[in-house]
């Protein structure tokens, strides 16, 4: 068997055309979606991811500004950097560029958007909602691995997914997503970390087996099941001479040898990856429609 390559990148592509047929849409009866984005410092990393997510911005019609901030920024100063984002009507989503320096609270940092803001569904009333089943909107990962799986035609509903990773970025959201009673969900839902005992036990009695560690290569043939869809969402860098920039990007599973043994496997790059963006579009025009109450359906 050689498995189906689930690439992110079409899927994506996908949803973001219909994302931009729907800011279109919404434009014309007068709402412009906007989404504010804030960065302290010159990690080149966030660097890179915001200027990646303005781009998006644009090619989607949504209206987007950037709050460069040094990275001497107090706490307090972002903390009211935030408080006038909060209450500026042309932004429907904020999101602020992780991780923080060092002298500033993720956490309070992240209590202070205002939940309706939420871009990244980040805000503990917004997980608390998501994890009771009434979710406002969605975390973008684990939002992007259930809709490559939906897309595919791989619907999690009466499978067992095992999710590699308890991260509250990843594994757990995915988690309080795929459990519900819901279409497109309602799985048996497994969640293993560094103190699950069997491994691989566990792992080759998936139907779905997300890999979320950030362990390159670390989910090997013999921890799959034979036919099982296997969704990678692990960003590795290993060094790499042959390339100008001197590394690649690997995933957590060792995919040229499970691609012979399941059904379906998303790639690294070009899998989970491009989805992450593109959810974040799809929670600014979601918040931008639920706040104005304009609507397209
Ligand atoms: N594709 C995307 O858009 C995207 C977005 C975000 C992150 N990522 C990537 O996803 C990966 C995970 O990110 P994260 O932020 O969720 O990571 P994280 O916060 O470091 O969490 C990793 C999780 O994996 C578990 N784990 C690590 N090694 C393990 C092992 N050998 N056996 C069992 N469990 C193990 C850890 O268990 P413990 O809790 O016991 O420590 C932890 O729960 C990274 O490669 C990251 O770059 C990709």
């Amino acid at each position: 068997m050689v498995a189906k390559i689930l690439s992110g990148r079409e899927i994506s592509a996908k949803v973001r055309q219909e994302l931009k047929e729907k800011v279109t849409k919404l434009k014309a009866k007068g709402l412009a979606p906007g989404l504010a984005m804030v960065r302290v410092g010159e990690d080149p990393a966030s660097v890179s991811y915001v200027k990646q997510k303005g781009k998006t911005t644009e090619e989607l019609g949504i209206y987007s500004e950037t709050v460069v901030l040094p990275e001497e920024t107090s706490e307090e100063k972002l903390l009211a950097t935030i408080a006038e984002l909060n209450n500026d009507p042309r932004f429907h989503g904020i999101l602020v560029q992780l991780p923080l320096p060092r002298h500033i609270s993720q956490d309070r940092v992240i209590n202070a958007i205002d939940p309706m803001k939420d871009a990244d569904c980040f805000h503990p009333v917004n997980v608390g909602r998501l994890l009771i089943g009434d979710p406002y909107l969605l975390p973008c990962t684990p939002h992007g691995v259930q809709q490559i799986l939906i897309r595919s035609g791989y619907s999690p509903e009466g499978k067992h997914v095992v999710i590699c990773g308890r991260s509250n970025l990843n594994g757990k959201p995915l988690f309080a997503i795929l459990v519900q009673k819901r279409a497109g969900a309602n799985a048996t839902v497994t969640v293993c970390h560094t103190g699950t005992k069997n491994l691989p036990e566990i792992t080759r009695s998936a139907d779905i087996l997300v890999a979320a560690m950030g362990s390159p290569k670390f989910i090997k043939a013999n921890m799959v099941k034979e036919g099982a869809v296997v969704i990678d969402v692990g960003v590795n860098r290993i060094e790499d001479a042959t390339k100008k920039s001197g590394f690649r990007l690997i995933g957590d599973t060792d995919f040229e040898a499970l691609k012979e043994k399941v059904e379906a496997i998303t790639p690294v790059p070009g899998g989970v990856g491009p989805m992450t963006v593109t959810m974040l579009m799809w929670n600014t025009i979601m918040a931008a429609e639920t706040q104005t109450g304009i609507t397209v359906g």
